[in-house]
């Protein structure tokens, strides 16, 4: 796999298509959901290990905790738990620190304190960090900035959004044909590229990535410049 010279800093992911890579094989929507999560630890050690410095990816909205049967939900807090047991038990060898980033006060209370942990174990370790947005939604997070905002500026608004302190993505890729942004991080794209795939997330490939990478490395970002 050839890699560009140039590479995104921040690379955001919105993980869509689970669902219907399990329907076509005749599986229930939670297997789909099963192996995206593999997939995502496969995605993220790959950009650790091609020099990315942050990923973020959007695993679970406001309206999918809110208006999806309570059945997948509660599957996908079962995935994550694994996830978070498994990560904790890797941290050390795997060195993919992990932040979350949305209301997690909606999550269940083990869940809470897992990711608190996660996140705690994290910060002695310095490098690639990977974000996850959970019960996430970027109206909701610029709400809950705005309430604290007083009168500062744009810097100070961005210091009080989940991201603080994180570089805006530079690449935003959305996986299973959809071309819009479902209430992902509304404020930090202001500038992102933008690249949108059919691919079904359980199937996004090191080698697509590969190749998306090859196409940003091509685009001109101006920035309202000339
Ligand atoms: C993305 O896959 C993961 C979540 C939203 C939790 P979907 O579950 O939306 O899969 P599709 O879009 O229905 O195929
Ligand atoms: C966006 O996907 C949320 C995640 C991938 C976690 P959705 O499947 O919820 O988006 P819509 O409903 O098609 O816009
Ligand atoms: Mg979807």
């Amino acid at each position: 796999m050839r890699l560009p010279s140039v590479l995104p800093a921040h690379i955001a992911i919105i993980m869509d298509g689970n669902g219907r890579w399990a329907s076509r094989r005749g599986l229930p929507r939670k297997a789909g959901h099963a192996v995206g999560s593999e997939n995502f630890r496969a995605i993220a050690t790959f950009c650790r290990d091609i020099g990315v410095q942050y990923l973020t990816v959007y695993a679970l909205s406001t309206e999918n905790a809110e208006r999806r049967p309570a059945d997948e939900v509660g599957g996908i807090y079962d995935l994550l738990r694994k996830y978070l047991a498994e990560s904790l038990e890797k941290m050390a060898r795997d060195r993919i620190r992990l932040k979350f980033f949305g209301d997690l006060s909606g999550l269940p209370e083990d869940i809470q304190a897992l990711a608190a942990r996660t996140e705690e174990v994290s910060r002695q370790y310095e490098g690639f960090q990977a974000n996850i947005c959970l019960r996430y939604g970027g109206r909701d997070e610029i709400l809950r900035a705005a309430r604290r905002i007083g009168d500062g500026g744009e810097a100070a608004f961005g210091a009080l959004l989940d991201t603080a302190g994180i570089p805006d993505p530079d690449l935003c890729i959305r996986t299973g044909g959809e071309q819009r942004l479902s209430n992902f991080l509304l404020w930090q794209l202001a500038y992102a590229e933008l690249y949108f795939t059919k691919t079904l997330w359980p199937g996004f490939s090191k080698k697509e990535l590969c190749s998306i990478l090859t196409e940003y490395s091509r685009r001109n970002r101006r920035y309202g410049g000339v």
